[in-house]
């Protein structure tokens, strides 16, 4: 019986948060893999933040996706029929395949997931594009040392969890920043940071003071924001800022002001520097090597919030990235 590929397809570009009407799921049949080739049933589906500026029109790092286009998305499957000699059927693999049920693939743009370090959507999650942000953006962009404070926003996140664990590694005191109790005792108790400032609780500033008594070293931002300039206020000098995300910012309908504290940058000689995870690519099997070591060596734990109901349900899932409405890395359950 013919395959049948269904796709979650971009069916306008969304004004503000993402509504349901902003997608629709259509059927073709599924493509053949030609020589070369290998065809994947796609069984994870990896919820980002960064979909929401995939879906903007506007110069960014990769251009928009069209509308009527398959929604881009990492994603993690089984091959199911082989016209490559490098892959054979039952192989677990990763890459930019799509929200949709099958891919083709040529071999180059994908990864074998080794399922025995881990369970395939940890490969969209920790060893994969958020793991691989965490470590080179902290590692390279961040250069934590040993006695710095760090400080990481959307601290219980795919990310940020996985950020503050590898400043532990690295010696330094680390401190979370998270919307709610759970989320801030989950990145003390269970991830080991040394403390998490609950921005839904108000006074950030104070709270971060007590956090933070000798000021901030490094800031790994994923929030932008009123939390960035608190964080921008209290660092010291010679400090550096990962700019990973500005999540805060992804759903506004108008320009956002600039940071508050933009003066902190000249008087405190920081270095402020963007980062984009595929900058670094060719050296993601280093970053999988060490998590896959230090998960192994009881030192860093995953986070997985995998969801149920398809492909019918990616765009009522996809906005729980907004509202802090996740816990953990968001996958979709194929
Ligand atoms: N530069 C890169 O290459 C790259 C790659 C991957 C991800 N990123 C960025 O990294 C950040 C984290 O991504 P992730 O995949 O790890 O997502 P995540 O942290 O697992 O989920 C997003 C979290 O952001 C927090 N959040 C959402 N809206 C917020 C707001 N208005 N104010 C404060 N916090 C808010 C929520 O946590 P709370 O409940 O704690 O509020 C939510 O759970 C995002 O900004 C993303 O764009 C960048």
């Amino acid at each position: 019986m013919a395959r049948v590929n269904r796709m979650v397809t971009l069916a306008a570009r969304p004004v503000g948060m993402i509504k349901p009407t902003d997608f629709k799921v259509t059927e073709a049949p599924a493509p053949e893999p030609a020589e070369g080739e290998i065809l994947i049933a796609l069984k994870a589906i990896s919820l980002d933040p960064a979909m929401r500026g995939w879906v903007s029109e506007g110069r960014s790092y990769v251009p928009p996706v069209a509308i009527g286009e398959v929604m881009r998305a990492f994603s993690a499957g089984v091959v199911e029929e082989s016209r490559n000699p490098d892959f054979k059927p039952g192989d677990a693999v990763t890459g930019m395949l799509g929200a949709q049920a099958y891919a083709i693939a040529n071999g180059r743009n994908v990864m074998k997931a080794d399922l025995s370090a881990g369970p395939i959507e940890r490969w969209i999650g920790g060893l994969g594009m958020p793991g691989m942000t965490a470590y080179f953006g902290l590692l390279e962009v961040g250069q934590p040392k040993e006695g710095d404070t760090l400080v990481v926003s959307a601290a219980s996140g795919a990310v940020g969890g996985i950020v503050g664990q590898i400043g532990k590694i690295k010696g330094c005191r680390v401190v979370g920043i998270a919307g709610g109790r759970d989320k801030c005792d989950y990145v003390v108790r269970e991830l080991g940071f040394d403390a998490c400032v609950d921005y839904k609780a108000g006074n950030i500033s104070r709270q971060l003071r007590e956090a933070c008594p000798k000021g901030i070293d490094v800031n790994f931002e994923n929030v932008g924001g009123e939390i960035m300039d608190a964080v921008l206020a209290q660092m010291n000098t010679f400090g550096r800022v990962a700019v990973c995300g500005l999540i805060s910012a992804y759903n506004a309908t108008e320009a956002s002001p600039g940071p508050a504290n933009f003066r902190s940058i000249l008087v405190n000689r920081l270095r402020v520097q963007g980062l984009i995870v595929t900058d670094w690519v060719k050296r993601w099997p280093e970053g999988v090597k060490d998590l896959v070591a230090w998960n192994k060596a009881g030192k860093l734990k995953f986070r997985e919030d995998v969801r149920t109901g398809g492909l019918d349900a990616f765009a009522t899932t996809l906005p729980l990235l907004y509202t802090g409405g996740n816990f953990g890395k968001l996958v979709l359950k194929v």
